[in-house]
């Protein structure tokens, strides 16, 4: 069994549903809409934000419900509709192995179908009939766009501090971790305490995810199905080469410096910053860092009775640092 189907047995029958309702969820009289959505979801994601709200649900009080339903198809609409802008601002042609809207159709349109995707999740949200579940995606909605835009501000100001990368990865991949968590167990009448436990969980698990995710830019993959080498070319600055710049000694970061400041991201200099991000250890800090946040996160959970959900939480945690894709 692969890592991501054993994560998923104790919701087993809880995905299936959630599938089928998820693309129902979308389904308009506009034929281009339907298009432009069958397209999209030709081959799915992983579903981890869906799988965390349920797992949260079930941790916090061993059950499920339609609000928790409602809320997983929320979280996930949200979470692809920040996938399709952030390709437009990325200037990204593939996605999940398949060309992404912006390519294959407009970045327009990419746009359009992206605020459609929020539109529903809003109306999912207020379905549940749970002021504080809308409230929470709101105040999601709103910390993830800063975040973009904090990321966007760095890479013209060229200011690279390891505090810093924290700060926007928080915003923009581990509030909507924190989110999960918090609309799952939120669905379930779980108590506030049990609520913080697990979101401060998800903290940790969102900055893990992010910074595998931004390790994946650092090589060449088959199998990530998107396109590496990519954040440079935008002015990110993760982390391992954020570790690099702040550590090297004999002058070469500077000149590494020279060509972030003046964006001078010709192939040749994008593959010159991977190599020293690589050779300076780079890989390996942000590696470091990914383990110190799963101790951490596991101190999160000691509190929760001893249950399937809970073994899966902690599965996730590995899945997330280790997976490929
Ligand atoms: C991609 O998220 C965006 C990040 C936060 C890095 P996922 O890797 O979960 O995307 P899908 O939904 O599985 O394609
Ligand atoms: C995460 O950042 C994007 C969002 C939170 C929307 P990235 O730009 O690294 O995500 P990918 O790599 O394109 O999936
Ligand atoms: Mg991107
Ligand atoms: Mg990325």
């Amino acid at each position: 069994m692969d890592i991501l189907t054993e994560i998923k047995v104790p919701i087993q029958e809880e995905i299936k549903n959630f599938d089928e309702s998820f693309r129902e969820a979308l389904l308009s009289d506009n034929e281009l809409i339907n298009k432009a959505v069958d397209h999209f979801l030709q081959k799915k994601g992983k579903n981890l934000r869906p799988i965390l709200v349920l797992l949260a649900a079930k941790c916090a009080t061993g059950s499920v419900n339609q609000k928790s339903f409602d809320s997983a198809i929320a979280l996930e609409l949200f979470h692809n509709a920040t996938l399709l802008h952030d390709d437009v601002l990325d200037e990204t042609n593939m996605r999940r192995g398949l060309e992404t809207i912006n390519s294959k159709f407009n970045s327009k349109l990419a746009v359009l179908l992206g605020d459609y995707f929020l539109s529903i999740a809003l109306q999912k949200a207020v379905t549940t009939d749970n002021i504080y579940i809308v409230k929470s995606l709101s105040e999601f909605a709103a910390t993830s766009v800063d975040g973009e835009i904090q990321q966007m501000f760095t890479a013209q100001s060229a200011n690279f501090s390891e505090e810093n990368y924290y700060k926007i990865i928080y915003k923009k991949t581990a509030s909507l971790f924190e989110t999960c968590f918090r609309v799952g167990a939120l669905s379930v009448d779980s108590s506030e305490e049990r609520i913080e436990k697990l979101e401060k969980f998800a903290y940790y698990l969102g900055l893990i995810f992010q910074i595998r995710d931004d390790i994946f830019d650092y090589f060449k993959s088959d199998e990530v199905g998107k396109p590496t080498g990519n954040d440079i070319r935008e002015g990110k600055v993760t982390l391992p080469l954020i570790y690099a710049l702040n550590t090297s000694v004999n002058g070469v970061g500077e000149k590494m410096l020279n060509i972030i400041r003046e964006k001078d991201f010709t192939p040749e200099n994008i593959q010159l910053l991977i190599n020293f991000a690589v050779e300076n250890q780079g890989i390996e800090y942000a590696e470091k860092k990914m383990e110190e946040f799963k101790v951490k996160a596991l101190e999160c959970l000691e509190e929760f009775t001893d249950t399937a959900e809970k073994e899966s939480l902690k599965t996730v945690l590995n899945y997330t640092i280790q997976r490929n894709k």
